[in-house]
């Protein structure tokens, strides 16, 4: 029952469900109870009226004190990785080209202590210091590798140019570690987060489907299933232009000769002659394909039950249109996730600077760490954007409410959500990227 009443999420529902059941279960025995002392005599009525109460009270009780399945599952997430707390210096063992654009690193910890295990699909976060950058760059990139020796981690980063028509400077970080970034180079990074990720041990076929360098957290879970669930049957479906710009496909592919339960589909968009035997159709990783390939494939292999898990990354555009073609296939939301690489957005003033939509006029914002308290007003933007106006500097990288860079514990307040983050943060913090004050106090660990 305890672990029925871990499943339920709100804590009054959970409280009243206890008291219920407590209740139902309670007041037969009383009955039960006076029915075979003496029905006639009230002090035996009053004492099963008791028994009831009394079952109720703790009932609701024992409803309050279950956490959640949902919180312990964050909490376990957490303590799993905290084995360091802030930032950790990693050396670079290792570079290797993947493809046209895409390169790989291999990071050690410095300390030459154990790495913490991660979930598959999670992400590192890494800051760089680039000269005549005011303070350092701070991105996150997914974990590539799932290796078996548990002693590196690797991150396979993209180098990213200017919008075609755009005349902007290319990406900073990417360009950066494709140029300057070599074997024996320092980088810190905080431990592996993130909640997009594979749960290996389930049995649900799972399809991982990605274009470009979404590829990289898809990599680690087919190679965590390979290794450690390979009854599962796992459907790997990658959309890359050519043999050119496919990362790691001779990885993958050495994957699947131990793997049988891995079904993996390429589709390039223009293939060269000489990607002749390296790609199973032309064309796009789209709705198409899963309609009219994968999923009676899933089908076959699950005696007619199309049902699977969704693991999308990639460009926006693929995954609006994946996600869009499941819902109409009505795919249940629970059963897709996705992973987005934003696109980093430049600093400066947010559209919230201009919305004057809000709970509050004005708010008490008080930056602990820095002894600070100044008033916001709703031009002051996000709660990102008026701590640096007020001259502090905390960590940032997409400024979307995508990579939790700019996680924040709140002492008191409540902020309201600019636009929703694509995963919540944990209880007690808040990402000041994408918020602003909810009530007319707030006092933040910064
Ligand atoms: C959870 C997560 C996982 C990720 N995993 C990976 C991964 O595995 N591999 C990977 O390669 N990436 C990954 N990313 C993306 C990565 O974090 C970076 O966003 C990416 O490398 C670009 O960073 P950058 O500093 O090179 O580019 P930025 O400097 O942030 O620029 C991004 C783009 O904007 C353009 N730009 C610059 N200025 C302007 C302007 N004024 N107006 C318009 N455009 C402009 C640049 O030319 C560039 O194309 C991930 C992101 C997230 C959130
Ligand atoms: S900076 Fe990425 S979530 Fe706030």
């Amino acid at each position: 029952m305890l672990r029925s009443l871990g499943q339920i999420q709100n804590p009054l529902v959970r409280s009243i469900t206890a008291a219920s059941a407590s209740l139902a279960i309670a007041t037969p025995i009383a009955a039960l109870a006076i029915g075979l002392t003496n029905p006639k005599d009230r002090s035996a009525n009053q004492t099963g009226v008791y028994a009831s109460v009394l079952a109720l009270v703790a009932g609701a009780g024992v409803g309050l004190i279950v956490k959640s399945d949902r919180d312990n599952s964050v909490k376990a997430k957490d303590s799993d990785n905290n084995i360091w707390k802030d930032w950790r210096d990693f050396k670079v063992v290792k570079k290797k080209s993947e493809s046209k654009e895409i390169t790989s690193f291999y990071l050690q910890p410095v300390d030459g202590q154990d790495l913490p295990d991660f979930k598959p699909g999670q992400y590192l976060t890494i800051k760089l210091d680039i000269d005549g950058r005011d303070r350092p760059v701070i991105r996150t990139y997914s974990l590539s590798d799932y290796p078996e020796s548990k002693d590196y981690y690797r991150l396979s980063i993209k180098r990213e140019s200017s919008p075609q028509g755009l005349d902007v400077p290319p990406g900073v970080a990417s360009n950066f570690m494709h140029d300057n970034i070599t074997e024996g180079s320092i980088i810190p990074c905080k431990p592996p987060r993130g909640k997009f990720y594979l749960e290996v041990d389930n049995s649900v076929p799972a399809v991982l489907m990605s274009n470009g360098v979404g590829i990289t957290p898809m990599i680690s879970m087919a190679k965590a299933c390979a290794r450690q669930n390979p009854q599962r049957h796992i459907w790997f479906i990658h959309g890359a232009r050519n043999g050119e710009y496919h990362a790691c496909s001779e990885e993958m592919n050495a994957v699947k000769e131990s793997y049988p339960n891995l079904h993996i589909h390429y589709c390039y968009s223009r293939p060269r002659p000489e990607d002749e035997g390296k790609y199973d159709s032309q064309g796009y990783a789209d709705m198409q394909l899963l309609q009219e390939t994968t999923i009676p494939h899933i089908q076959e292999k699950h005696n007619g039950s199309g049902e699977a898990e969704y693991f999308l990354c990639g460009s926006p555009s693929f995954m609006d249109s994946i996600r869009e073609g499941l819902r109409e296939l009505n795919v249940a939301e629970d059963r897709v996730y996705f992973e987005s690489f934003g696109g980093g957005k430049t600093k400066g003033k947010s559209e919230a600077a201009n919305s004057t939509k809000g709970e509050v006029d004005s708010a008490e914002i008080t930056f602990a760490n820095s002894n600070k308290t100044v008033t916001w007003k709703p031009e002051d933007g996000t709660l990102l954007e008026f701590a640096e106006a007020n001259g502090l500097n905390p960590d940032y990288s997409c400024r979307q409410g995508i990579c939790h860079t700019c996680t924040c514990s709140i002492q008191e307040g409540e902020v309201e959500y600019l636009e929703s983050p694509d995963s919540e943060p944990d209880e007690g913090s808040v990402l000041i990227c994408v918020s602003r004050p909810k009530t007319n106090r707030v006092i933040l660990d910064l």
